[in-house]
């Protein structure tokens, strides 16, 4: 089930995100910040027969991905792709997002989800270029 985040998530989303972004993982008080900045753009993946959290996504309403991961021990079962299309529903089915350009096992994800490469941002991250990548949901992509 995809919820909202709640406080008592944090431990479990902190180690998801330690584990996703060694380099530049977010601190409690970033994700306890877009908790209170926007609660309904804050959710979380929740196992449902363990009510394990396996995985979350921060976005802004225009459909801006700020952040997702899913936890390395559930990647390739879908999550992600669950995650995506919450954004999507609530988007309005856009959504936008900058990816590291070293990261390509995400760069692939986003493609499988219909999303194209639109641009380059240069130094986006202080060691390296973000690729900008965008999707507009056609009509037949099942949410
Ligand atoms: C990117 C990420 C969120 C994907 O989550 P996920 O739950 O594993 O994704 P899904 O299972 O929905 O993947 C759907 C499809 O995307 C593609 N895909 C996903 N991860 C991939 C990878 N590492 N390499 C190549 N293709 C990949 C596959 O086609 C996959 O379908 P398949 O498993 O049937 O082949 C996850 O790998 C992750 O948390 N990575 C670390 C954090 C990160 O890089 N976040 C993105 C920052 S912009």
């Amino acid at each position: 089930m995809i919820r909202r985040f709640r406080r008592e998530d944090l431990p479990r989303i902190l180690e998801i995100e330690r584990d996703a972004f060694p380099k530049s993982a977010y601190s409690r008080y970033t994700f306890l910040y877009y908790a209170k900045t926007i609660p309904d753009n804050f959710l979380v993946y929740e196992d449902d027969e363990s009510g394990e959290v396996q995985g979350y996504v921060l976005f802004d309403d225009d459909g801006h991905i700020i952040s997702i991961a899913v936890a390395r021990e559930h990647r390739r079962r879908g999550i992600g792709t669950s995650l995506v299309r919450a954004v999507l529903r609530s988007s309005g089915g856009r959504a936008f997002v900058e990816v590291r350009e070293s990261n390509i096992g995400a760069q692939r994800f986003y493609e499988k989800l219909g999303f194209r490469r639109v641009g380059r941002a240069p130094g986006y991250y202080e060691d390296e270029d973000a690729i900008l990548m965008e999707l507009v949901a056609s009509p037949s992509l099942p949410c």
